[in-house]
């Protein structure tokens, strides 16, 4: 186990395994800037299964307990089921997957879940066709609920992950709620972030879960469950029914303080928060002679000088939006 200077120990890493995407949301990726121009990582620059497993069997050393596998979208690399199948194979307990769904079918669904996959998150904004037009253009919003149906049936839940922006989709988390209140899923409200540098993020933008929470609480009474320990949503139990809410309040109410988590960009850098403006070239040193043990070493040296606090920076001290060199969500892994 290491700890870093707050405290907090290394369990959790989220590994993207691609910086590209199928869709475009307007909060990750909008499509004027992600167009055919933007210069994606070629193939032989993206860390290779082999070369992940192997960087996944030196963090064993550290007590790491859980992977989630993000992107871009992590579905376009093809056999994922057999990375997940040999991260299973290395011990780590859970090993999660955060998708838009668009590829998701039952036969997926089933390969992943044979090979190990324990959970499954699908990003859901918006039921409305004109609404998400504006959110996410490309997105085919009857494949993403079927999708959601599939990860029930094959999973027993899912997560659904809603970003909420003011004026945009705020006025239908009722909605969406009552879409999928019967259903054993999770829905996570998740204020709008000011990750990188493209989304044209602004404080007057963000939906506070407070207001989420008041909107839902005129409707359905919510009562409190205990929240995972390190998890990022707070969360509640929608009386009498089967879903749960949960709220992901990283202006409001940073969750730096029980941080566990790294990141592992797609070309192998290791970041440690997800606003980190300089990672640790893990690929690099697997194609070069150095040894495992250096490798082993230098993640213990970097976890353990270990500051991050971005959220809590930003809302104590105001920083953030005029940090240079931010990196993009479906670089560094969302
Ligand atoms: P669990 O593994 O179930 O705790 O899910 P998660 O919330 O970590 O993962 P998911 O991929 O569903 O992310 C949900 C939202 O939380 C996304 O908007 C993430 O970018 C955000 N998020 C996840 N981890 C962090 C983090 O360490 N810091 C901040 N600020 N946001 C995070
Ligand atoms: N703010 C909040 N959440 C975001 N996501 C992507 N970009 C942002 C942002 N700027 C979410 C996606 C996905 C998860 C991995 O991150 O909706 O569900
Ligand atoms: Fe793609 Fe997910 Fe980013 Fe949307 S949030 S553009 S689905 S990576
Ligand atoms: Fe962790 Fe950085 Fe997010 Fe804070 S801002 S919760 S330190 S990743």
């Amino acid at each position: 186990m290491i700890n870093d200077k707050l405290k907090r120990s290394f369990e959790y890493l989220r590994i993207s395994l691609t910086d590209r995407c199928n869709y475009r949301c307007s909060y990750c990726m909008p499509k004027d800037i992600f167009n055919s121009d933007y210069k994606y990582l070629r193939k032989s620059e993206l860390l290779t299964f082999e070369e992940i497993l192997s960087f996944i069997s030196i963090l064993t050393n550290f007590n790491l307990k859980k992977i989630r596998l993000t992107g871009g979208e992590p579905l376009l690399r093809r056999n994922i089921e057999n990375l997940i199948g040999k991260i299973k194979g290395l011990g780590i307990d859970h090993v999660a997957l955060t998708t838009n769904g668009a590829l998701l079918n039952y036969n997926k669904a089933e390969l992943l879940k044979k090979n190990g996959l324990d959970s499954v998150t699908i990003s859901l904004d918006s039921l409305k066709c004109s609404i998400n037009r504006k959110i996410n253009p490309h997105s085919n919003i009857s494949k993403v609920i079927d999708a959601i149906y599939i990860a029930i049936d094959v999973f027993g839940s899912a997560k659904i992950n809603v970003v909420v922006m003011k004026n945009i989709n705020s006025q239908e988390i009722l909605d969406i709620i009552n879409k999928f209140k019967n259903l054993n899923v999770e829905i996570r409200f998740i204020e709008f972030m000011d990750v990188g540098e493209t989304n044209e993020w602004n404080l007057e933008k963000v939906y506070s879960s407070e207001s989420i929470y008041n909107d839902i609480s005129r409707h359905y009474t919510l009562t409190k469950l205990v929240d995972e320990k390190n998890s990022t949503s707070t969360k509640w139990q929608l009386k009498n029914l089967s879903a749960k809410v949960g709220f992901i309040s990283s202006i409001t109410r940073p969750f730096c303080g029980s941080c566990n988590r790294a990141r592992l960009s797609a070309d192998g850098f290791f970041y440690t928060c997800l606003f980190a403006t300089h990672g640790y070239n893990v690929l690099k040193r697997l194609r070069s002679s150095s040894s495992e043990l250096k490798l082993k070493n230098d993640i213990q040296d970097i976890w353990s000088k270990r500051i991050d606090q971005y959220s809590v920076l930003r809302k104590t001290h105001r920083i953030g939006n005029d940090r240079e060199n931010k990196i993009e969500m479906s670089y560094i892994g969302g």
